[in-house]
């Protein structure tokens, strides 16, 4: 599986980085806070570049920012100036402080099976006026070295031949186990090959552990309990502001239709269903430095950062393909901006039950991650929860999924709360394409970190 594609060794002025990118895995960085806070120096090229800057290759060092990051999201540089900074999951951080915004990965290098990062200091990154003027590359480096962290890498190992087997014993056992939810064969599966059913779950892509969710503030639960007991997206006093279920087929791609159905859906609900763009996900997949293609991608550097640094194309532009191509998107095609971004709570980490509710009813449905157990892709209606089941065919392998929160509600009979979620396997799976998942406990990571972007119609 971690067959390498690029070994991007950019030399600097100072020292030389080495970035392996690995072609069927989501960059295998793993760093958590308690690495990453502290004081770093931003070392920046020339600021004379557009959104066209390639930062994959050597720059020349011209200035340096120097600027303190502390838990959970305060960024302060040396001239005293306070802004914000954020983790994207344990693979990259974005700091915003006197007008500049740096985004960066965490360098890593992939030696065999061990994954060998650094979390003092970063790949080359992108940094402009948050503006989007004077883009600049840059790198970033701590000012005390701390020891790489060796890891086995997490990447599963899946044997090219290996075939999918829809299995009726574990369905039976799935049912018998618990009366919440229901689970079904799905015969269409049966026989494909294991690598494409697993990168459809989510890709072979690096696991992390999701961070607790944040405990609600006070003012928040005032503010989450004037709430509707229910709310959905798709039906709000009758009329629907949610984009068809669509299908990412075997690409690893959950995190482009994550992003594209919440600004699909966001901009219908700013336009009172007006304008009803639907997004190009094959533009995400193959025209994007931010993501890894069919390999995985994260909603925060595309929804968010990709939609306010170069914007997202309508489908017809560059239609799915499903697979990784060079980028075809014509360079005049209209583009559709991002406004404003955040995980829910301002950070990675930030957001909880209340506040995603209340993002969800005033601004919007929310993008979330969620880890993909076995017993989920057999899922056919009910309120999901995790079983502890898995398949005797199938090796049990732990994938991180994107997908879309577009409601929530409460059982009746027993008074389970759920989250009503748009899933992005075609409307054949589940719910007409939808799945019920048991709210307010961070089911299987549900409620760890939601996230959300503000397009401009
Ligand atoms: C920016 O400045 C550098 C150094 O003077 C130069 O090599 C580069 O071509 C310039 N780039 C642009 C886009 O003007
Ligand atoms: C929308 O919700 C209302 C009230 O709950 C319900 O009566 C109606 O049938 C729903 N419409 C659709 C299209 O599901």
């Amino acid at each position: 599986m971690e067959s390498l594609n690029k070994h991007l060794f950019a030399c600097l002025a100072i020292f030389c980085l080495v970035n392996v990118r690995s072609s069927n895995a989501d960059i295998p960085a793993h760093c958590l806070y308690d690495s990453v806070v502290g004081t770093w120096r931003l070392h920046e090229g020339h600021r004379n570049g557009t959104n066209e800057i390639q930062c994959s290759e050597s720059f020349d060092p011209q200035s340096t920012t120097v600027v303190e990051l502390s838990y959970p999201n305060v960024a302060i540089d040396n001239y005293g100036n306070a802004g914000t900074w954020t983790l994207i999951y344990d693979q990259g951080f974005e700091v915003i402080v006197n007008g500049r915004s740096y985004f960066t990965f965490f360098s890593y290098e992939v030696n065999g099976d061990t994954v060998i990062t650094h979390c003092d200091r970063t790949s080359v990154g992108w940094s402009h006026d948050v503006t989007s003027r004077n883009w600049a590359c840059y790198y970033g480096e701590k000012d005390v070295a701390l020891k790489p962290r060796m890891r086995k890498s997490n990447s599963f190992v899946i044997p090219k031949d290996a075939k999918h087997r829809e299995d009726p014993d574990f369905v039976k056992r799935i049912n018998e186990a618990q009366s919440s939810w229901k689970a079904k064969l799905y015969m269409e599966d049966d026989g494909k090959p294991m690598e494409e059913i697993v990168r459809k779950l989510g890709g072979a892509q690096a696991r992390f552990t999701f961070p607790k969710p944040a405990p609600a503030t006070y003012e928040t639960k005032l503010r989450a309990r004037k709430l509707p007991e229910s709310f959905d997206w798709r039906n709000v006093s009758g009329v629907n502001y949610v984009s068809p279920v669509r299908n990412q087929e075997s690409c690893g791609s959950c995190f482009a239709f994550a992003s594209a159905a919440m600004m699909e859906a966001r901009i219908r609900i700013k336009t009172n269903n007006e304008k009803q763009p639907v997004f190009s996900t094959q533009d995400i997949v193959s025209c994007t430095a931010y993501a890894q293609g069919c390999s995985g991608g994260f909603a925060y550097l595309i929804a968010g950062k990709y939609g306010m640094d170069y914007g997202l194309v309508e489908e017809d532009y560059n239609p799915y393909q499903g697979i990784d191509t060079a980028c075809t998107t014509p360079k005049d095609a209209p583009r559709h901006y991002t406004a404003e971004y955040s995980y829910v709570g301002g950070y990675y980490g930030g957001s909880n039950e209340e506040n995603m509710m209340l993002a969800l009813v005033e601004n919007g449905p929310v993008a979330v991650g969620f880890m993909v157990y076995p017993d989920f892709k057999q899922y056919s209606g009910g309120v999901y929860q995790y079983t502890g089941l898995s398949s005797r065919f199938n090796p049990f392998v732990i994938v991180n999924h994107a997908v879309l929160v577009v409601g929530y509600g409460v059982e009746a009979e027993t008074g389970m709360k759920y989250w009503i979620v748009k899933n992005s396997w075609g409307d054949g799976w589940g719910l007409d394409g939808y799945f019920l998942i048991r709210r307010g406990t961070n089911e299987v990571g549900m409620e760890s970190i939601a996230f959300e972007a503000n397009p401009i119609p």
